[in-house]
């Protein structure tokens, strides 16, 4: 007698061999070939209020030290709960977090080959050190932690908050992840980089290797969106702004592009969508996204993630206000596998 289809797929089990007529893989794998792209990233809005308070509340609580190294919350989206362990982040490939540093506090110097950035919201006054380099931080300041660099941070001046956007949730993805503390805990600052005062701009002394120009000052940031408010913009996101990458003049990491937008008073943008999936910070004002048509209402200091692939629009929700956005998205990974795609609505829309 012949034997079964099912005793022939517990065989293959045992050789470690799986047979694709069988129905349930066969299902599992088809529901993801469809047109359209499928994402477990779900839209969601943090509020600053619930932000702000448990990291004041984690200030009392929490002390930096031993296996606590800085002192973080992470923006978790809800649609990838369900995946295990290490895979908690805000979208599939970026990992955002609210760091608080208290005054007299010193986070330890540390690399890893995952990038990171840090966007300053609240406080002035601390710093950060990469490379040696030490970057004093004030709110709309970005500064960025290209991977293998050394970078710690410390503090002699008020509390201040940041946004940490890593790209670790894809280099996990992709196991080659790799993590280092700075022997002697924290890392020295160079001589000719011991404040903003001894290097400004795109200039650095010949005698002392630098991985920078790394910070992006928030006057020149907010400067450049003034000039251009007259300008036509963009039509999917206003006066839009990318952070240059100073190295290759390319996106601001080989994975992840930071920008900065400013919504005019009024201003409606066009919907459209694209693969990759951004994540937002009201830096100043409030407004509505409009995603998959729902409205996502967010004020200033509140965080928002639009998925892959979802129609979008802004809206400024002031008349007289400006309202500027900081962004980071992965639209450079799916460049460089030759992946991204966009796509405007309807005109008019
Ligand atoms: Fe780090
Ligand atoms: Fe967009």
């Amino acid at each position: 007698m012949s034997k079964s289809i099912q005793q022939l797929d517990q065989e293959l089990e045992q050789k470690n061999l799986q047979g694709l007529w069988n129905e349930e893989l066969w299902n599992s794998d088809a529901r993801l070939f469809t047109k359209d792209p499928k994402t477990m990233v779900q839209p969601c809005v943090w509020k600053w209020a619930d932000i702000e308070s448990s990291l004041r509340e984690a200030g009392d609580l929490v002390g930096l030290g031993g296996k606590v190294e800085r002192r973080t919350v992470r923006l978790q989206n809800p649609g990838l709960k369900q995946l295990k362990g290490q895979k908690h982040a805000t979208t599939h490939t970026i990992h955002m977090s609210v760091q608080l540093l208290k005054p007299g506090e010193l986070a330890s110097s540390h690399r890893h080959n995952f990038g990171a950035f840090r966007f300053v919201v609240r406080g002035r006054g601390a710093y950060t050190v990469v490379d040696g380099e030490q970057f004093f931080m004030e709110p709309g300041d970005l500064i960025l932690n290209p991977p293998m660099t050394w970078h710690g941070h410390g503090n002699e001046s008020e509390p201040i908050m940041w946004l940490d956007g890593l790209d670790y949730p894809l280099v996990l993805s992709l196991q080659v992840l790799t993590w280092e503390p700075f022997p002697g805990d924290f890392q020295p600052v160079k001589e000719s980089y011991k404040s903003t005062v001894h290097r400004l701009g795109m200039v650095r002394p010949l005698w002392e290797k630098a991985a920078g120009p790394l910070a992006y000052k928030w006057s020149d940031t907010y400067r450049t969106l003034k000039n251009l408010e007259a300008s036509d913009g963009s039509p999917f996101d206003g006066v839009a702004l990318e952070f240059v990458n100073p190295a290759d003049g390319g996106h601001t990491f080989t994975t992840m592009a930071c920008g900065a937008q400013m919504l005019r008073p009024g201003e409606i943008t066009r919907t459209h969508r694209h693969n990759s999936s951004t994540i937002y910070h009201a830096f100043r004002g409030g407004g509505v996204t409009t995603i998959d048509g729902k409205k996502y209402e967010w004020s200033e200091g509140d965080c928002f993630v639009v998925p892959l692939w979802s129609w979008h629009s802004h809206q400024n929700a002031s008349k007289k206000e400006e309202a500027i956005l900081f962004s980071v998205n992965d639209q450079p990974t799916l460049e460089a596998l030759k992946l991204y795609r966009e796509e405007p609505g309807e005109a008019g829309k």
